[in-house]
């Protein structure tokens, strides 16, 4: 049996072999990521960066931040969604082996706050066909997105004016999520309507709790202002969110952990048994092949056998050619541990099951399949050996502690202030009970808070009624169960006759204004919708009913 410093040293030799060979840096601790000259790294871009990556007020519904998709004590991906929201991926069928664990993002909405139907989801929240990267060290990454799309040339989306002329491809990234209708934005939105919007928001607005280093920083200033000290005018644009956002993400680098010791020169920082899976990891395993290099990756694309290829054509998508088809970006493996579910459609949950799908060679196999991916013949001890490997010497303690630069401003919608669901619905024609979509932010001074229904009977009309006092327990009135107090003051907005076709297809929305009061901060009030749906004994269906916590 080898030594534990024997198999340091083959493991470690191992590494400098594959960094020189993929002609990177020599090892040593990360490097920091590198900077377009045109966007360099300054404080104020930094704090402007940090203040509109978590502002949900960068989505049409105030709901969805950067932060939302991108959740640092998940190592910077995505962990929210399950089997109930799901993407049902190419065949469109919800629960088929083929649906991906992507994220959520809006329901579909329409320029003027009215809901719309979408496909897969009707009006609940839409989720992405693919599961989010890290954005944690994503500033090394050539071309960014599981595809590489994000150009590394950097076009203003309002001018077409090229902006950074190469190394931008977070730059790029960027303005797509906002003028996404399933990610962040309304149908049809655009760069000048959400730069208007955050021009006129007051910074960070929703967040429950905000790091005191950037409270002090925004300093009850307006996003205006932020620009000025950030831009040296107040112009906010489309361009230069990208360009805070840009420059935010390049210091969200982690060269803190275990493995980085390992890569100044100290082998000892790993026990016995992470580097015993370290060896594998460079030898049998053959992992280093692709995750090479002081990040674990060599950027490259690749088909290994997650999904069938045809599935999601992935780097094909970018370049055409048939070779690229269903390849997908080799990620880094810093922080795997937190990062659950895996590949870029979370079907796995865990390392072992990764190593597991290593071990046998992948799942599917396409001409284009890289030859490095077969069976590998791993005992079981080896197998725990390089989970143990891709666990704590790869995680920097900050990440998961949450620690500067990861410490972050809270989400509104995390937070109890989320809209809750009480009560139950009455059924309407063939017993479909309509139900309540809430899930916007009832802050005062929102000119446009809207509710939404589903599963009404098309074709009848609807009130939704929004009310300062509930009834408990709720009374029986024309049949329905109403949650309201009818005899206190009352807002009613007549949705007419519902869009949809039949019985629990109906749907609608509708919005009030929320009046600019610091007196309601703190006060609920409450919705439900009633729809003149006549069935034996009652003249409304109607949904159950929701609180609505002003702040
Ligand atoms: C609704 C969830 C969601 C939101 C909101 C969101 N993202 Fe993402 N992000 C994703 C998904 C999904 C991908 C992968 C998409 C793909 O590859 O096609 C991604 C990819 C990325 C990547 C690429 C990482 C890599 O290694 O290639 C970066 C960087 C990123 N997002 C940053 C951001 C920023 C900045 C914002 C806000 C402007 C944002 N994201 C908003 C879900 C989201
Ligand atoms: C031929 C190149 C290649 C080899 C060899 C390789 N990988 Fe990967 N790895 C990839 C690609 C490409 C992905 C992304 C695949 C996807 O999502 O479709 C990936 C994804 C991963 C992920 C998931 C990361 C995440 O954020 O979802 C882990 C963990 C991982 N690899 C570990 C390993 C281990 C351990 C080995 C060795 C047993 C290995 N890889 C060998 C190319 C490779």
């Amino acid at each position: 049996m080898l030594s534990r410093s024997a198999l340091v040293a083959c493991a470690f030799l191992a590494l400098i072999v594959n960094v020189q060979a993929q002609g990177g840096p020599p090892p040593g601790p990360l490097p920091p990521p590198p900077v377009p000259p045109g966007n360099p790294i300054t404080a104020a871009k930094t704090n402007l960066g940090k203040v509109l990556f978590w502002d949900e007020q960068m989505s049409s519904t105030n709901t969805t931040a950067c932060g939302s998709c991108h959740v640092f004590e998940h190592g910077g991906s995505d962990p929210r969604t399950s089997n109930a929201t799901a993407h049902p991926g190419p065949d469109g069928l919800f629960g088929g082996a083929d649906d991906v664990f992507g994220s959520p993002g809006v329901p579909r909405t329409e320029a003027d706050g009215a809901y719309s139907l979408s496909t897969f989801f009707r009006l609940g929240t839409q989720v992405t066909g693919r599961k989010a990267p890290s954005v944690i060290n994503a500033a090394y990454v050539p071309t960014t997105f599981w595809d590489g799309r994000a150009n590394p040339t950097f076009v203003d989306p309002q001018t077409n004016q090229v902006v950074l002329p190469g190394g931008a491809s977070l730059e790029s990234q960027i303005v797509e999520p906002p003028v996404s209708d399933v990610e962040m934005g309304h149908v049809g939105t655009n760069w000048a309507t959400i730069s208007a919007k955050i021009a006129a928001s007051t910074p960070l607005r929703l967040s429950p709790s905000i790091p005191a280093q950037l409270t002090t920083w925004i300093a009850g200033r307006t996003y205006p202002q932020l620009f000025q000290e950030a831009f040296g005018s107040p112009d906010v644009t489309g361009a230069r969110i990208a360009l805070a956002i840009a420059t935010y993400e390049r210091v969200l680098f982690t060269n803190q952990a275990p493995f980085d010791q390992v890569l100044a020169g100290n082998p000892q920082a790993l026990t016995p048994q992470e580097n015993a899976g370290f060896q594998i990891f460079n030898t049998q395993g053959r992992c280093n092949i692709c995750h090479a290099g002081p990040r674990l990756t060599n950027d490259s694309f690749r088909y290994i056998g997650v999904r069938p290829q045809n599935d999601d054509l992935g780097r094909f998508n970018v370049t055409g050619n048939a070779a690229d088809r269903g390849r997908m970006k080799v990620p880094s493996l810093r922080n795997v541990e937190l990062r659950a579910p895996y590949f870029h459609t979370g079907r796995f949950g865990t390392l072992e099951d990764i190593v597991a799908f290593y071990n046998r060679g992948g799942d599917f196999n396409a001409p284009n399949k890289d030859p490095n991916i077969l069976p590998l013949g791993l005992s079981p001890q080896q197998r725990a050996d390089l989970v143990a490997f891709l666990r704590r010497p790869l995680t920097d303690p900050r990440v998961a502690n949450q620690q500067a630069p990861f410490d972050h401003p809270a989400l509104n919608q995390s937070s109890p202030r989320v809209p809750q669901t009480f009560g139950v619905g009455t059924a309407g024609t063939d017993g479909f009970v309509p139900h309540i979509v809430a899930v916007e932010p009832a802050y005062v001074g929102n000119p446009r808070f809207t509710v939404a229904l589903d599963g009404a009977c098309a074709g009848k009309g609807t009130i939704l009624a929004f009310s300062e006092t509930s009834v408990p327990g709720g009374v029986l009135f024309n049949g329905m169960r109403t949650y309201l107090d009818f005899g206190g003051p009352l807002t009613v907005r007549r949705l007419g006759q519902l869009p949809g076709a039949g019985p629990g297809t109906g749907f609608g929305s509708g919005s009030i204004a929320i009046p600019n009061d610091p007196l309601l901060i703190g006060r609920p009030f409450y919705a439900q919708a009633y729809v003149f749906d006549v069935t034996p004994g009652v003249r409304f269906a109607a949904t159950e009913a929701v609180t609505l916590m002003r702040f």
